[in-house]
């Protein structure tokens, strides 16, 4: 039973349903795995800035249940989520004498959770893995519903695979520790379920984000399990993101070229989502389906979690036709035509192109 200050979301997909736990002190109690399958072996991954903060601590929980228990610290940064950095990671579990039973740990944010279940998903083709991030990014979002890899040079995430975790342990504790820029990253994906899915949870997030931005621990519990509620909504329906699923991508297509145009780890990836999604919602107005104050009513609330609203400049020669040329690299791109996720102002967001010479009007109105 969870206590009174812990939640449960429950991921539903037949055989690999999952769930995420919520709450307080719960990453380094060892009741907190108590149902997850034994092994000899395990092996956390983390980076170098949380494994000071956070290694010995999962150690400690987990010492009892994995005899052969190692820890792997990779470089910290979006600009390592590399092949180089991910064969570290098979290094050590071969080195390690790792089995097909072998579970591994993902400890810290998407950048370490997406590799850490890529390899999952590579490794003796597939061991299981259990995510446990410590961001509000990952938390609300990167560490739910299975989506592993890694960047490309010619684009972001462009290698992966699905792979469900064991399950998700939302430790809000760790977030006291995140940069304030970073806590602001997450907020973007926080935000996003609000017009794509849940008008009333949009409300919410406006009353509560000065609280949000303070760190209130009741207004992260709440905006991290009703954001869990609402990706494992979409995931259950479509897992391999057939259709529905790609709604999550809100504000992503222009996102993922920001990133990936001004080079990966310049911008926080939630950053250019925040940024993204205000591209996007001019591109909806545009599209007649959002009118002008829904537009301006998501770009204060974007600035309130102190996130950018302007986008940059990825050329000089032609800052429209750059974005283009990297928006086409993208995993929503049919036959080289880009697909955008729009919204409506009522929560239905859709899938959809769009012709060039309005997708360059609203770079042009958002770029400084
Ligand atoms: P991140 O993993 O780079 O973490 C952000 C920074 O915070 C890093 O420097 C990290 O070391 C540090 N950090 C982590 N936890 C900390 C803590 N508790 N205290 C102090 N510092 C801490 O970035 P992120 O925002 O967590 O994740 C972004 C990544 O997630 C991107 O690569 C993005 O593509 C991916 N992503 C994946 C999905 C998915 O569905 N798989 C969804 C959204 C984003
Ligand atoms: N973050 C988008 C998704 O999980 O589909």
């Amino acid at each position: 039973m969870n206590a009174p200050d812990h939640q449960t979301v429950l991921i539903n997909l037949d055989d690999r349903s999952y769930p995420i736990a919520i709450g307080a002190a719960l990453f380094d109690d060892p009741l907190t795995y108590a149902e997850l399958p034994g092994a000899s072996s395990a092996l956390i991954v983390t980076n170098s800035t949380v494994a000071p903060l956070y290694a010995q601590r999962l150690q400690a929980a987990l010492q009892g249940k994995y005899p052969n228990l190692h820890t792997l610290t990779l470089p910290d940064g979006e600009a390592f989520k590399t092949w180089q950095t991910l064969n570290l990671i098979f290094d050590a579990l071969l080195q390690h004498g790792c089995d097909r039973k072998t579970v591994l740990f993902a400890l810290g944010g998407g950048v370490v959770g997406d590799m850490t279940g890529f390899a999952a998903a590579s490794y003796m083709r597939g061991v299981p893995f259990v995510q446990v991030p410590t961001t509000l990014l990952a938390q609300v979002d990167s560490s739910v519903g299975g989506k592993t890899g890694i960047n490309h040079p010619l684009g972001k995430n462009m290698i992966g695979a699905f792979y469900q975790p064991l399950m998700v342990v939302c430790d809000l504790a760790t977030l006291q520790t995140l940069p304030q820029r970073e806590l602001s990253a997450g907020l973007a994906e926080v935000i996003k379920y609000g017009p794509i899915a849940d008008l009333s949870f949009l409300a919410w997030i406006e009353d509560h984000i000065d609280a949000l931005m303070a760190r209130d621990a009741k207004a992260l519990a709440h905006a991290v399990k009703r954001s869990c509620e609402i990706k494992a909504s979409v995931v259950a329906q479509d897992e391999r993101e057939a259709g529905l699923r790609a709604i999550l991508n809100f504000g992503h297509t222009f996102g993922h070229a920001i990133e990936a145009g001004l080079g990966y780890g310049q911008w926080l990836h939630g950053e250019a989502v925040g940024c993204g999604m205000v591209m996007a919602a001019h591109l909806s107005q545009r599209l007649g389906l959002v009118d002008a104050a829904f537009v301006q009513r998501l770009t204060v609330l974007i600035q309130k979690a102190g996130l950018p609203v302007t986008g940059p400049r990825l050329s000089e020669a032609d800052n429209a036709g750059r974005y283009l040329e990297l928006m086409r690299v993208d995993k929503k791109a049919e036959g080289g035509a880009i697909r955008f996720v729009v919204i409506d102002g009522a929560a239905r967001a859709a899938v959809r192109s769009a012709p060039d010479a309005l997708v360059r009007e609203v770079i042009d109105l958002c770029c400084t």
